[in-house]
């Protein structure tokens, strides 16, 4: 293999850039050529790739986003999408492709993989939904984030005995609402996974009045059945009962828009170096992860045939604690 091309796609997550920067040095090293495909999928349907160099990637370690870009492609998902992609590749001699993202990042190298394209997958989402890797590259700065607005919200909450309901990113999975809750101390979360019961809710933030909290925080997953909004509404008329009186916080994506702490930068580093090193020693199909703080590779077929389940004893663990 002489030539590889790597991209980012979906939801952007601090790391991304770290993961392109070692699969690109590290390639680099193992003397191919490398090209970046800029704006995803559909950058790749349109041809939009430039070589990428050991410079190129100089000074991005430290920084959120991806400087590839990224989109949401519709005509990727098409057959014919996927056909065009692959030509776009040949037209440059490129022979294996890094995809550095999440869910439906890797349904899209899964398809690519089954037309014969050699692929490796970087696991890379902030909502922590994907099958195959323990965490995801974003993941801990993005929960970071969220909780450094708790920790405000609780000092405004408090000021004024007031129950926030503080909506967190995670279309379909509440994973960073329920880590969010957890670590940020709140009195309820609602997740996509619980059905929920508002009047159940209702009755933990009385408690927490009549227990003489200044404030009650619910952390609310973005795809659960109820957000924030509906929320909000439904609680409207019952600030007696309640004690405390309702606002809104929706975090949305200043939680994918910092940039990269510790912890991302070293996953995404190892990450990135090893979907290179795997693909450079003739490895493909697969996404490269961590699982019981080791490095590996899930065939892409599997990883999309699979969901990766929550851990609902937290959210025991985070009621007991409340
Ligand atoms: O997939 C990551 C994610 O941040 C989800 O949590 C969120 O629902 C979605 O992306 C938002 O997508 P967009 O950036 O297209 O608005």
């Amino acid at each position: 293999m002489k030539k590889i091309a790597i991209l980012t796609s979906g939801g952007d997550a601090p790391g991304m850039n770290a993961a392109i920067r070692a699969a690109t040095r590290t390639a680099i090293r193992a003397g191919l050529e490398v090209f970046g495909v800029y704006q995803g999928y559909q950058g790749l349907i349109e041809g939009r790739i430039r070589p990428l160099g050991a410079r190129d990637v100089g000074g991005i370690i430290q920084r959120g986003g991806t400087i590839l870009g990224s989109a949401r492609s519709e005509e990727f998902k098409t057959i014919d999408g996927q056909r065009k992609a692959i030509r776009s590749l040949n037209q440059f001699g490129i022979e294996g492709l890094i995809v550095i993202g999440g869910n439906g990042s890797q349904t899209g190298s899964e398809a690519l993989s089954r037309l014969g394209l050699p692929v490796m997958g970087v696991a890379s989402t902030i909502d922590n939904d994907l099958y195959g890797s323990e965490i995801t590259i974003g993941v801990d700065t993005a929960l970071n984030i969220a909780l450094e607005a708790i920790d405000r919200l609780k000092i405004t909450a408090s000021s004024h005995q007031r129950a926030f309901f503080v909506e967190v990113m995670g279309r379909g999975c509440g994973y960073l609402a329920l880590m969010t809750g957890l670590a940020g101390g709140a009195e309820a979360i609602v997740i996509p996974e619980v059905k929920t019961n508002p009047e159940e809710l209702a009755q933990v933030m009385e408690e927490a009045y009549e227990k003489g909290k200044a404030h009650a925080i619910v952390i609310v997953a973005e795809g659960a059945d109820y957000n924030a909004e509906r929320l909000a509404a439904y609680f409207k008329e019952h600030r007696e009962r309640l004690g405390f009186s309702i606002r809104v916080t929706t975090l949305g994506h200043v939680q994918r828009g910092g940039n990269p702490g510790a912890y991302d930068r070293i996953l995404a580093t190892r990450l990135g170096w090893n979907a290179a090193t795997r693909m450079i020693d003739g490895e493909h199909g697969k996404l490269v992860g961590i699982n019981k703080s080791e490095i590996t590779a899930t065939p892409l077929s599997e990883v999309v045939a699979s969901k990766k389940e929550l851990d609902l004893r937290l959210l025991e663990l985070s009621q007991l604690l409340d």
